[in-house]
């Protein structure tokens, strides 16, 4: 009886941080939590009617295109070249661990089979499949795992309440109908939660829409709640560009690194949720035709590594083309980036941020004993790494020829010689650590 008792404390007493933080803290969500930190990379998706325009998927609001007549262009969506299989096989073989897909954007067109709206690609298109259902079962055939992206903003339907966006498409009330279209949001949570396997994240967009509007509620909490219940090891992420609300699982962060803000989006406090940075391959997240200015494939590894650096992933954008097919350039992207990554995976997957804080010369990352040290910019052959907290270089190798390196110890750290100035896209040598 009174061993009982104690167990019975014991748990009690175990649970109560986590009832505190929330009570969807459960083992399931803090395993999605880590292997969501672990993963790394992940490929974004941006696609919807606005591919068919061709100019980013904000043109319905920056053109003030009336909701009626745009609606028009799914009787012409026919991406007679999609096929899932091979959109999935390219993106693992980049070495992405998961893709985030757009299930529905601002402009409020679903990309799969709804019942609360026609407006969705089985029922108001002539290509009446559900492209959501072919990604997500070609998902979880190929062992990646599938991230919904999901708009609170919507353009087009008449009960979405207007935010400082999308005022010039004629929809006649701006007020709205609050609980009628929250609930519409909530029944297609519902139903992305339920007809479409395990779903590894349902990513928010939109909030900033009603920043002037104080006292706008978005009734957040209920909704996480829901993704919780229906899914209780779904992460919910929300790209509000604050510090994460309560029941949010990741942090995210637009277009910058966690801690810089370039962009105007980000500044906001690091929390300690997993971090994740999205980024475009070219400069839109939308197919835009005109937008061939792609990164290199330097540019972009360079960017993979410094997000795992800072302990964040990569979400690296691509806008399928109206036709169904993923840009050629992208294609090409995913390769190069893939071919980094068969490489040098061991040292970005499972890593988290290095105790060698990041420097003009690169990053580093670390586990397991091992600290990675990747030196993306560096006009010497010997480079200083300043070492805090009692850490010990047992050894250092280069990764690649696992040749041993010379290093010197020194005050506050040690100096590592190279044996030539470092011209790989990035030179990583492997610190054995105590
Ligand atoms: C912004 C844009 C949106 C895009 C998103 C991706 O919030 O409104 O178009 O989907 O960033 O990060």
């Amino acid at each position: 009886m009174k061993t009982r008792f104690f167990f019975f404390l014991l748990l009690l007493v175990i649970s109560l941080p986590f009832k505190a933080q929330g009570n969807h803290l459960n083992e399931e969500i803090l395993r999605s939590r880590q292997e969501f930190r672990d993963a790394k990379f992940g490929i974004f998706l941006h696609w919807g009617l606005y591919s068919m325009l061709a100019t980013g998927e904000w043109t319905m609001t920056n053109n003030n295109l009336n909701y009626k007549e745009y609606a028009k262009l799914a009787g012409g969506f026919y991406p007679s070249k999609f096929d899932a299989a091979r959109w999935v096989s390219a993106i693992k073989a980049s070495g992405a661990r998961y893709i985030c897909f757009t299930s529905r954007h601002h402009e409020g067109f679903s990309m799969f089979h709804t019942r609360y709206s026609d407006y969705n690609i089985v029922d108001a298109t002539p290509f009446k499949r559900d492209v959501l259902k072919e990604l997500a079962d070609e998902c979880h055939k190929q062992g990646i795992r599938l991230h919904l992206y999901y708009s609170h903003i919507d353009w087009y339907r008449e009960d979405a309440p207007w935010g400082r966006t999308g005022r010039g498409t004629g929809r006649p009330n701006p007020e709205g109908n609050w609980d009628s279209y929250y609930q519409f949001m909530n029944n297609q949570l519902t139903e992305l939660l339920t007809n479409y396997g395990e779903i590894g994240a349902i990513w928010f967009d939109g909030w900033w829409d009603q920043d002037q509007n104080p006292d706008f509620d978005w009734h957040l909490p209920e909704q996480y709640a829901l993704i919780h219940r229906l899914q209780p090891a779904c992460l919910v992420g929300n790209n509000h560009h604050q510090t994460p609300f309560e029941g949010e699982d990741i942090q995210i962060f637009e277009r910058d690194l966690p801690g810089e803000n370039k962009a105007g989006l980000s500044g906001q406090d690091i929390s300690e949720l997993p971090l994740e940075t999205c980024e475009t391959m070219n400069g839109m997240w939308g197919y835009k035709i005109a937008d061939q200015n792609y990164k290199s494939p330097k540019t972009l590894i360079h960017y993979l590594v410094k997000a795992a650096g800072k302990d964040a992933n990569l979400l690296l954008n691509i806008g399928p083309q109206p036709d169904g097919e993923l840009p050629a350039v992208a294609l090409e992207r995913l390769e190069q980036i893939g071919k980094w990554m068969h490489v040098y995976g061991e040292t970005i997957y499972g890593t988290r941020g290095g105790c060698i804080a990041p420097h003009s010369w690169g990053v580093s990352t670390q586990k397991e004993g091992k600290v990675y040290v990747h030196i993306l910019d560096l006009q010497d052959k010997s480079l200083f790494l300043p070492l805090e907290g009692g850490v010990k270089v047992k050894r250092a190798l280069d990764f690649v020829t696992r040749r041993p390196l010379k290093i010197q110890k020194c005050k506050g750290g040690i100096l590592l010689q190279l044996e030539e100035v470092p011209t790989d896209i990035d030179k990583v040598v492997e610190l054995e650590i105590n």
